[in-house]
């Protein structure tokens, strides 16, 4: 079976673009047994994600004991860490671009963008109230994507 695995595949010029375009919307997704889609994803490339989603739970630990503690330098350490520069570790498998729906690295890219405004939150006004709601609005998004989609192999 094709697979795209460009980061942009209709740049690969081996494989038909069309199939590609959909793959890049779509991802490699099948029906499951509950209410959620299941996006099929080899060993690898569900250790690197589930290890990715560890890291969010880490950083939120942080960032809610740091604003106990009124620390907002501790607040902000944690978030820039999971934030959009975590994005471009280069480590991640070339094939997940293509088999994340396009719908689900929406999600996670928002998530990333709301951890560097939750940092910039800390360096400026550092309100533990105001970061707390934003955490609030962050945590919506992870059960909103986890009510929606699983991972198979
Ligand atoms: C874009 C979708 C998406 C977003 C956003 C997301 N997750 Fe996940 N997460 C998943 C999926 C899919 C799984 C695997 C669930 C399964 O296969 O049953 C998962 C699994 C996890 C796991 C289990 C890791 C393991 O080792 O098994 C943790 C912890 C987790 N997520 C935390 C978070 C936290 C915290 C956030 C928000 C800051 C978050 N996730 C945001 C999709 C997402």
């Amino acid at each position: 079976m094709l697979e795209c695995i460009g980061r942009f595949c209709h740049y690969n010029h081996d494989y038909d673009y069309h199939y590609c375009y959909k793959f890049f919307i779509n991802g490699t997704t099948t029906v499951s047994s509950d209410e959620r889609t299941a996006i099929v994803l080899n060993t690898t490339e569900r250790a690197y994600v589930l290890k990715e989603m560890r890291g969010l739970l880490e950083a939120i630990e942080a960032v809610t004991l740091g604003i106990s503690q009124d620390d907002m330098k501790a607040v902000s350490l944690a978030s820039r860490k999971v934030g959009m520069g975590a994005t471009r570790s280069g480590n991640e498998p070339m094939t997940l671009i293509a088999k994340l729906p396009l719908e689900f690295k929406t999600l996670g890219m928002s998530v990333h963008r709301s951890f560097d405004e939750l940092a910039l939150e800390a360096d400026t006004m550092g309100d533990g109230s105001i970061i707390l709601g934003k955490l609030g609005a962050i945590l919506n998004t992870c059960t909103t994507c986890h009510a929606n989609y699983k991972f198979t192999d």
